[in-house]
């Protein structure tokens, strides 16, 4: 299915990553509980996966659960935990209609054994899928994420197999939950918030950010539209002068 926007065809970002927040507002705004506003910020999910496989985007990530998240009280935890499970069951189906090959960043081990399972079962189940890289972080945080890579690398230094002179950008990028696939081109932060909370300290040194005040329940197709359209209004120099980019 085509979608009619403004957006320019040719310059559609390859990786967008998006922090989800401001579900919790979203729901207590209306006096109900928390945990409904994260069911509700499913429905932006579906939405966004949709909308973004419609448009050529080739990665997506979703920050569903940081490593500091585990910090909440436990019946929200519990209830998100299960919104997770059932999510993972219940759209396998059109995940994988859809083509879509679905990741997981972060601390897998960390979840309960029952969310464990149906994620490993769909990420084996879409493994093969050449649409639409979904990659959920999940028990996620950045400097987690770069402590491993920094042990694993340390480990093949003590074992002989690297030599520390050749440690490199490209060769701590192949050690994160990321490996193999590009930086993120653009970041949508929902909820109005200007912080990262630790979300790929590492990959979104060149980002393009996009903060919207949009609580992520009310993050819809056309709110997407909108942020790419502002992606596409931006100058990315890497650096440079507008001269040599332009
Ligand atoms: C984001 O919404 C979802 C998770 C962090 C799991 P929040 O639950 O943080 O919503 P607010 O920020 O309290 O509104
Ligand atoms: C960031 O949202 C994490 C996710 C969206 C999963 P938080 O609501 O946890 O962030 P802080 O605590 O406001 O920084
Ligand atoms: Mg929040």
């Amino acid at each position: 299915m085509t979608v009619s926007t403004e957006l320019d065809p040719d310059n559609i970002p390859t990786h967008v990553a998006v922090i989800m927040d401001g579900n919790g507002r979203w729901a207590q705004k209306r006096g109900l509980p928390r945990p409904i506003g994260h069911k509700q910020g499913i429905g932006s999910v579906q939405d966004i996966v949709r909308t973004a496989g419609e448009l050529g985007v080739k990665f997506l990530t979703l920050y569903a659960f940081s490593t500091e998240n585990w910090n909440r009280p436990a019946s929200e935890v519990q209830a998100l935990m299960g919104l997770l499970k059932n999510f993972l069951q219940s759209e396998l189906k059109t995940i994988s209609a859809n083509n879509v090959s679905l990741r997981c960043l972060g601390q897998r081990q960390r979840l309960p054994a029952e969310v464990r399972d149906v994620l490993e079962h769909a990420i084996n189940q879409t493994a093969d899928n050449s649409g639409l890289i979904l990659n959920l972080a999940l028990s996620y945080g950045g400097r987690n994420e770069i402590v491993r890579a920094i042990r694993q690398i340390s480990e093949k230094c003590r074992a002989g197999l690297l030599d520390p002179a050749e440690i490199d950008d490209q060769l701590v990028a192949e050690h994160l939950d990321t490996a193999g696939q590009p930086d993120p081109d653009l970041l949508i932060r929902t909820g109005g918030e200007s912080r990262l909370s630790n979300f790929l300290l590492w990959q979104l040194s060149y980002a393009e950010l996009y903060i919207t005040e949009t609580l992520w329940p009310d993050f819809r197709k056309n709110e997407f539209i909108s942020a790419l359209a502002d992606f596409q209004k931006r100058q990315r120099r890497f650096g440079k002068t507008s001269n040599q980019v332009g």
